[in-house]
């Protein structure tokens, strides 16, 4: 029988080894907290920019604000010189975090211009250069989110791994596509494996991981050391629970209903309203919305309507005619 392994960062033990993945324009406070609640172990910030937030910058600041219904969260953070990338993590431990993790696996073409992200990945030589810097900057344990490779076919985890262990990195999560592939396609599970036979840090699985059935394939791999879920998570929150259960207990917990799912949007919309204030916390909620209407028969309707929503009220208005919400 698989069981969900047991998670140690460095000296923080985890109370499970599943985590929300960083998510940019996603995982903000209000749904972090959902995650919680929803059982994640660990959660992350949006990657953070490291020049934005060591020039002072306010609206990076406003995206490192925790709260204390999170009992663990891990600040991401993105950048490519090694003395700002270390200022940076230098300045988040200050403001308390116990975790900071290195972005090596942003394809995005902002990110990738800057040389950032999974451009990293083409010179390992920076990558060392990079995970050492930090690594010696902060107390706290450092982790990085890499890809398996930039282009189809390539695997350069199993090289980065061995770097990383030898930087004092803690922890490493794989997202087990390359880069070239964006957000799509299946997880390269033989990659992954690859990537973990010589690790002698922690190596946690993410990509593609939804249900019960897709956590298996990675957990069945005997160095899987937990893992990261990303879009499976949003507005399924209970999804870290049913893992869990399942893999703890042998227990099989229901799956999320359509209710169930409104319900945390309505919750999620009320947070948001009071964390940025109603206008602007509905606007973000818009990007997140089609995860919680998805399986509706008019979606696409609905999302055009919550598009152009200002107030909660209106909110209210629109989710008023749905059952039990
Ligand atoms: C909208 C969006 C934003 C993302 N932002 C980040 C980010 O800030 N940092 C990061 O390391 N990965 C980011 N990712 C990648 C996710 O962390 C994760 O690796 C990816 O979604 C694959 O996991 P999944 O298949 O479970 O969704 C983002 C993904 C999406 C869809």
């Amino acid at each position: 029988m698989i069981k969900l392994p047991q998670l140690s960062i460095g000296n923080i033990k985890l109370k499970n080894s599943l985590m929300l993945a960083p998510m940019a324009g996603i995982t903000d406070l209000p749904l972090r907290e959902l995650a919680v609640e929803g059982g994640a172990g660990l959660v992350y910030t949006e990657m953070i920019s490291a020049t934005a937030l060591v020039y002072g910058d306010k609206k990076t600041l406003k995206l490192l604000s925790t709260s204390e219904n999170e009992p663990i969260v891990a600040a991401q953070i993105f950048g490519t010189q090694p003395q700002v990338m270390a200022e940076c993590a230098k300045r988040i431990q200050d403001l308390g975090y116990k975790i900071i993790d290195i972005n090596l696996g942003c394809p995005a073409k902002k990110i990738a211009k800057v040389g950032a992200g999974a451009r990293l990945l083409a010179n390992p030589k920076n990558v060392e250069s990079l995970l050492a810097a930090v690594v010696k900057s902060v107390s706290v344990p450092v982790t990085a989110k890499i890809r398996i490779g930039l282009i189809q076919g390539q695997n350069i985890a199993p090289e980065i791994v061995e770097i990383a262990q030898n930087c004092g990195v803690k922890m490493l999560a794989v997202h087990a596509r390359v880069a070239e592939q964006g957000h799509s396609g299946l997880p390269d599970l033989e990659a992954f494996e690859k990537a973990t036979e010589n690790a002698q840090i922690p190596i946690v699985a993410n990509g593609g991981i939804i249900d019960i059935i897709t956590a298996e394939k990675f957990l069945k791999i005997p160095k899987c050391s937990g893992l990261m879920i990303g879009r499976g998570a949003i507005g399924d929150y209970d999804l870290f629970k049913r893992i869990e259960c399942f893999f703890d207990k042998q227990e099989l917990l229901p799956h999320t209903s359509i209710q169930t799912r409104l319900r945390w949007f309505k919750r999620h919309s009320i947070a948001s309203a009071k964390y940025y204030g109603e206008e602007k916390g509905l606007v973000v909620l818009r990007k997140i919305a089609p995860y919680y209407i998805k399986g509706l028969p008019n979606a696409c309707a609905l999302r055009n309507r919550i598009n152009k929503l200002v107030t909660l009220k209106e909110f209210d208005e629109i989710f008023s005619n749905i059952n039990n919400i």
